[in-house]
């Protein structure tokens, strides 16, 4: 007891670098805090639904039709038509046979992952005989999502975890493996770097060794690829290896996530993963406003076109400005800054003139790697970004 109040009063006492900001609106990118006009360049509403009229009337209309909540697991009696649309409607942005939505993308990678190695277990408990022992190993970026290391530690499978996008390094760990069924994980756009898995060389991996894909493509779906439908599509690849998952709480500006793939594997997860079957779900109004988010990534593909016009001036602008970029490849543009202590001085600095940068430091990222992590949005404009690469230069020159 007393050794939690001392954490707790050291926590308060070095709060400043793990700060939570309390807006009074949601950034689109701009929001005001203290009654002040500002600007976010950290925000995941990549292309500024999270407030559009339309989806806000089509979770109106859920809303008032369905309530606040639907209060019941889908298995016992909390599905809806309405929920299976937006599966149907999520597998097919995926290229797959099926989907399953859940409550957060969070809950995802922690269910999802921890019911793919737990198959067997299922299957008998449903009576069905195999002769076949499974045995499940991960393989897993060492730069991954903190969702996808807990949802593998909680599995309590093996795992090895290869370096940072480097596939001779998980080439070696899979020849390694005698596991029968071999998972791959991986972001498809790493949140805190910025940069791409490279998913071409990884599925001739898993060809090669006989392994699964889970991709979460987080940051990928609705921001990657000519429609907006993520890694693969960037890449142009599509394979019944792939697990595809991703949330619904960022280009789609909702809440929930997503797992899509073959209809086997997804009749599996439906009885197999309790972070499906013994919890609710998400609204019945965020699940239409979803709906209305995947239409209009489609319908109005100038919403991409000026988060990359965007993407495109802000990585032109800061290295002009003598900021070296490690990854200029997505929306997400992270400035390793290193030193925690610089850092946070200027992510303050900025946000004294009104400009919100998260300054990712650890657990986020090891100790000695923090950064401003930039992430650009559809709605910024030329001044915006103007105005925080130069605010950064008189910041970094008054040090
Ligand atoms: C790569 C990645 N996966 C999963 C998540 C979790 O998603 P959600 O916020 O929808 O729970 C995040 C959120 O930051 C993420 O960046």
């Amino acid at each position: 007891m007393h050794d939690l109040k001392d954490l707790g009063a050291w926590l308060q006492s070095n709060e400043p670098a793990h700060e939570m900001l309390t807006p009074s609106t949601l950034p689109d990118p701009c929001f005001t805090l203290d009654g002040r006009e500002h600007v976010s360049f950290s925000t995941n509403n990549y292309l500024a639904l999270a407030n559009s009229p339309r989806l806000i009337a089509r979770a109106r209309q859920a809303l008032e039709h369905y309530g606040v909540g639907n209060c019941e697991s889908r298995l016992l009696g909390g599905n809806l038509a309405l929920y299976e649309t937006l599966e149907a409607r999520l597998a097919a942005v995926k290229g797959k046979e099926s989907a399953l939505i859940f409550a957060t993308g969070y809950l995802t990678n922690l269910g999802v992952l921890t019911a793919l190695v737990r198959t067997g277990q299922l299957a008998r408990a449903f009576g069905y005989r195999t002769r076949t022992r499974w045995t499940h190993e991960y393989f897993s970026d060492e730069f991954n999502h903190v969702s996808i290391r807990e949802g593998i530690r909680v599995s309590g499978a093996t795992s090895l975890s290869y370096r940072h996008r480097d596939m001779n390094d998980l080439e070696r760990k899979l020849k390694a493996s005698n596991a029968s069924i071999r998972i791959i994980a991986t972001d498809g756009v790493f949140s805190q770097h910025g940069d791409i898995v490279p998913l071409p060389e990884m599925l001739e991996l898993a060809e090669r060794h006989d392994a699964f894909i889970y991709i979460d493509d987080a940051h990928g779906t609705g921001v990657l690829g000519p429609t907006g439908c993520g890694t693969t599509e960037y890449f142009g690849v599509s394979s019944p290896r792939i697990i595809h998952m991703g949330t619904l709480s960022k280009a789609y500006g909702c809440i929930g996530g997503f797992v899509a793939t073959d209809e086997h594997i997804t009749r599996i997860l439906r009885l197999g993963c309790p972070a499906f079957g013994f919890t609710s779900t998400l609204p019945p109004d965020q699940a239409a406003a979803v709906i209305e988010a995947i239409d209009i990534v489609r319908e109005e593909p100038e919403r991409r076109m000026r988060l990359w016009e965007n993407q495109r001036h802000f990585v032109d602008r800061m290295p002009a400005a003598s900021f070296d970029l490690t990854a200029t490849e997505t929306p997400i543009v992270p400035l390793v800054i290193g030193d925690e202590g610089e850092c946070a001085r200027l992510a303050a600095g900025l946000r004294a003139v009104g400009i919100h940068v998260d300054a990712i430091m650890f657990p986020a990222v090891p100790v000695g790697q923090s950064r401003l992590r930039f992430i650009m949005n559809a709605h910024h404009t030329v001044e915006h970004i103007d105005r925080v690469v130069e605010t950064l230069q008189g910041l970094v020159s008054f040090a």
